[in-house]
């Protein structure tokens, strides 16, 4: 008892730094080893009190990698890689008997792999199989258990109809239940809300995200009814492709949560992940993600929160060098902002409090053109980082969280300029320091 206090206190001390705090869509993601992340084109499922998340991973040739998390904010790598199979893409997990599998797609077939074990000892089952009834080949893999505990694999077939094809309980493919013949869709994912079906697709655009559409049908079998959008379409899905829907069934609600991934241009190790609530309108039929620069659930209740204490400084309050200028901002909270941030300029926020570590700090800035010129910032002395490495809505959104090092007390320098041409437009309105 003593002992394990002990060693429990020692790994707390130990992770500490590695502690997430926030969701936080587009942004980098830190495992508890402090590795980003690497399970793209994924899933979340829940055993017990652990969600365990399966995606390719990007740097090691899209092999299947596992995080653990009983949060769903920090996540330990699983005893990775899973099996010496690699370029298996969209891997997703079942349990229709005993064993568990995960079921991916490698030269466009299915690939089943099974274990005894959820996490770990993962071994090829069988030769990779074509999809019911005909033989089709496909690209991308979605999953879903119904309430009967039946599994169904989804898959965007290359003659673009989306499928979906029960799992036998010994694992195989089974026959088609249903499909979605009505355009070029892909990156399947299915949930269920009082009895109705709502499929989410992407359209076909490689890399480059696109408006997802959904999809609903009232039995699994039935017809469906669609397209329609989930996010305004010039977001483009907020820069991602869907990959899967969890639900979250809390003691007090239960919440639906979109995953995305947020391709870097060649679906490499640099992608990182969107994940969002779900408003679900059951009565309309209406689904629409719910952006949020950062959330986080409680994962015992299925309540969503937001940071609720952040410090605020005001970017015409700073130091201000160079050409740009504070004056009149329409858009910005304290209605002034700094404008003509060109590469000769500066905005430095002096005496920023910090509690002494990573912690989060949201820019808020607009950009006019994005491909024009962009933002870094560097702390105290630490080397200048551009913001979109760290947060691929850099430039999309106004409110912008990255992770800094900050030390504690009012004693960090923030500093913010650009690179590029002035077309980009760089409008900073100020900064956020998130404490909780
Ligand atoms: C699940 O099905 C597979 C394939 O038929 C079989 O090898 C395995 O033993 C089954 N697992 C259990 C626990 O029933
Ligand atoms: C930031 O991006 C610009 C181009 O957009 C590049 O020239 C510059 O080297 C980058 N800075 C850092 C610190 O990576």
């Amino acid at each position: 008892m003593l002992l394990s206090q002990l060693l429990l206190g020692l790994s707390a001390a130990a992770s500490a730094n590695a502690a997430n705090s926030w969701i936080v869509p587009g942004a980098a993601w830190m495992s508890t080893s402090n590795t980003k992340i690497d399970a793209h084109g994924g899933m979340v499922l829940k055993r017990g009190d652990t969600f365990y998340w399966v995606g390719q991973s990007a740097s090691h040739n899209e092999q299947p990698y596992m995080y653990t998390s009983t949060n769903l904010l920090d996540w330990a790598p699983a005893s990775n890689p899973q099996n010496s199979i690699q370029y298996m893409w969209r891997p997703k997990l079942a349990k229709p008997n005993g064993s568990f599998w995960i079921y991916g797609q490698v030269d466009r077939n299915v690939q089943a792999l099974k274990s005894s074990t959820i996490a770990n000892g993962y071994a090829i089952s069988g030769s990779k199989v074509t999809l019911p009834p005909s033989s089709y080949t496909y690209s991308d893999t979605g999953m879903f258990m119904d309430d009967d505990e039946t599994w169904y694999l989804l898959t965007s077939a290359d003659h673009n109809n989306v499928q979906i094809n029960r799992i036998n309980s010994d694992g195989t493919i089974g026959s088609r239940v249903n499909y979605l013949a009505k355009g070029a869709y892909e990156a399947p994912g299915l949930f269920k809300v009082d009895g109705t079906y709502y499929l989410i697709v992407s359209g076909k655009t490689g890399w480059r995200s696109n408006p997802n559409q959904m999809f609903y049908a009232t039995s699994l079998s039935g017809s469906w009814s669609g397209p329609y959008g989930i996010a305004p379409d010039a977001e483009k899905t907020y820069n991602s492709q869907n990959t899967f829907e969890l639900t979250i069934k809390g003691s007090k609600k239960t919440t639906y949560i979109y995953m995305g991934d947020s391709w870097d241009s060649k679906g490499g190790p640099d992608s990182n992940y969107v994940w969002l609530p779900m408003t679900v309108d059951s009565k309309n039929k209406k689904v629409t993600l719910e952006y949020h620069a950062q959330w986080k659930i409680d994962v015992d209740t299925g309540e969503v929160s937001y940071p609720s204490k952040k410090r605020r400084y005001e970017a015409e309050h700073a130091e201000i060098s160079g050409k740009a200028v504070a004056r009149d901002c329409d858009h910005c909270l304290s209605k002034r902002g700094v404008h003509n941030i060109d590469p000769s300029s500066e905005v430095t926020f002096r005496n920023v409090a910090g509690l002494g570590g990573r912690q989060w700090v949201q820019f808020h800035y607009r950009v006019a053109d994005k491909f024009a010129g962009e933002a870094h910032v560097f702390v105290n002395d630490e080397p200048a980082v551009n913001i979109s490495s760290l947060n691929h809505r850099a430039g999309c959104h106004d409110v912008v969280p990255i992770e800094l090092n900050l030390r504690e007390g009012a004693v960090n320098t923030i500093t913010f300029g650009t690179s590029g041409s002035t077309e980009a437009g760089i409008v900073l309105d100020g900064i956020e320091v998130v404490e909780d």
